[in-house]
């Protein structure tokens, strides 16, 4: 029997899952590690804290399933994506890693908008210039720790440089090297256009892999460390979008998946690099060889309904311990009482300014048409439904680009509800289904791993022998022309807000 390892290095913990070829998870472990926030809009973490909690679930894992370590056949790593480690000629890591939700380089965004060109940077890239993305990051290092930046030799994203502590290699894939903003993401390689004009040595840049290619063969100290064997491969694996994709087999056109975590994501596959000219939403390379992807982010998705309930729902939550379950299980209840639409109340989730489509961090969260009438219920569907419009902003892009949405799987903690997925279903006009796949991000890198020893013959191939989805619901016509028409006044409430968004951020400075 042959087993696979999947490590997932996120933002609040690293899990590493085990799974025997037909994708059941074997055994796993977990590790927990902190955020820094020295500063407002500022998020760093330690390097270090990942190496140690891989190592440790990995070794934990292993020993727990009592599988000889010779079965396993290798193993990919999926990881928070756009973190910027960077590191001296001795290794050395030289500063903490300045993490994704990092909203620092606004300067320095412009810079890259300056010394490209948006258009070109568009091009090349597939996005405009993003403070979430690592270019902005390097260049603020540049700019504000010159002595960091003259010591620095390599540049390694989080999972990467994991990577590097288990097999050696300085090397990257696809869809993590997507975020850094230093690809040519239609080439698939690094760009030596962006790189040069940005002034970022290209011998700074890792190895780029297709994903499910061996990019590297465990080291005898790692080996040692976590229990596993020496020369052991370890494939690219993938960014935790595309990982999670994989996961969840959506890896044909037509296919896509949400998540409704504290963000909200949106990824479809795509056979062509289609781009948004716009630069509305973001595109990919997938972890899928010749396959890029269309992702759309909602800063705050799950978020915002964690906000209403910690700050306006103290009944349900009194109610949900009284009947000893999750106090969102009585929200969706009550939420299911009301009317799709609402009555007229409208809800913008901009609680942290918002990604795709406005791209703007002083953006905030707006509660539109209130009337006498509404009630706490109200209120919790408003929310509900206001994600999931956010939500159909990127989709209506990806539409408009051309991207197939036929079937969505829904996932995140909001991808759990009955009423949220149906909100989904009829707001996309797409069937929504749900993988039977709770560990996505670990079980895609597991798989793209399996393709790289040649334990599947493809990505698709993986996804299809272990891969099984829910019943679809379906959308329900009627609620469909409603929300349809509370869409169109969602979507007029942005640019109407825009001037006041600007003036209460000149206010607050
Ligand atoms: C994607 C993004 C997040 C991070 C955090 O663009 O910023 O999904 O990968 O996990």
């Amino acid at each position: 029997m042959g087993y696979l390892l999947g490590i997932d290095i996120g933002t609040s913990g690293t899990k590493t899952v085990l799974f025997d070829l037909e994708g059941h998870a074997v055994c796993s472990a977990s590790r927990e590690y902190p955020m820094a926030q020295p500063r407002i809009g500022w998020a760093e973490q330690d390097p270090e804290d990942w190496v140690r909690a891989a190592f440790a679930t990995v070794e934990e894992t292993v020993k727990k399933s009592g599988v000889k370590p010779r079965d396993i056949l290798g193993m990919g790593l999926s990881g928070q994506m756009h973190g910027m480690v960077l590191l001296d000629e001795a290794d050395r890591v030289l500063r903490p890693a300045i993490i994704w939700c990092d909203q620092r380089t606004g300067r320095e965004c412009q810079e890259m908008e300056e010394k490209i060109g948006r258009e070109r940077l568009i091009e090349i890239t597939a996005n405009p210039a993003l403070t979430g993305f690592t270019a902005s990051k390097i260049l603020w290092v540049k700019n504000n720790q010159p002595e960091i930046f003259a010591r620095t030799r390599k540049v390694l994203l989080p999972k990467d440089y994991v990577r590097l502590r288990l097999t050696g290699e300085y090397a990257t894939e696809v869809s993590d090297a997507s975020g850094m903003q230093l690809l040519d993401v239609p080439a698939r390689t690094w760009s030596r256009e962006v790189l040069d004009k940005l002034e970022i040595p290209y011998a700074w840049m890792p190895d780029v892999y297709e994903s499910y290619e061996i990019s590297g063969k465990l080291t005898a100290k790692a080996a040692e460390a976590t229990g596993l064997w020496e020369g052991m491969p370890v494939a690219g694996g993938g960014g935790d979008n595309a990982a999670g994709a994989v996961g969840t087999g959506v890896v044909r056109p037509g296919v896509a998946f949400s998540t409704i975590g504290t963000s909200g994501v949106v990824f479809a596959h795509s056979d062509r690099p289609d781009i948004d000219p716009l630069g509305r939403i973001h595109t990919l390379c997938h972890a899928v060889p010749g396959a890029w992807h269309v992702m759309g982010v909602v800063q705050s998705a799950g978020l915002s309904l964690r906000w209403f309930r910690d700050e306006f729902c103290a009944p349900e939550v009194a109610q949900a311990q009284a009947e000893g379950c999750d106090p969102y299980d009585i929200m969706s209840r009550e939420a299911a009482q009301v009317e799709p639409g609402c009555s007229g109340l409208l809800y913008l989730p901009y609680l942290m300014g918002e990604r795709s489509p406005h791209l703007d961090p002083v953006a905030k969260g707006v509660f539109f048409g209130i009337s006498g009438a509404h009630t706490r219920r109200h209120f919790i569907r408003a929310v509900m439904e206001g994600v999931t419009h956010a939500l159909l902003d990127s989709v209506s892009i990806m539409r408009e680009m051309g991207v197939g949405l036929d079937e969505i799987r829904a996932g995140g903690g909001g991808g759990r509800s009955p009423l949220w997925r149906q909100m989904q279903a009829d707001m996309f006009g797409s069937r929504v289904v749900t993988a039977k796949s709770p560990e996505a991000g670990a079980l895609g890198v597991a798989l793209l791993a399996g393709v790289g020893v040649g334990a599947y013959a493809s990505v698709q191939e993986a996804c299809d022998a272990v891969i099984t989805v829910s019943a679809p619901q379906t959308p329900c016509v009627a609620d469909r022309e409603i929300y349809m028409q509370y869409d169109v006044i969602y979507r007029a409430l942005y640019p109407a807000l825009k001037p006041s968004y600007d003036a209460v951020a000149r206010i607050l400075g």
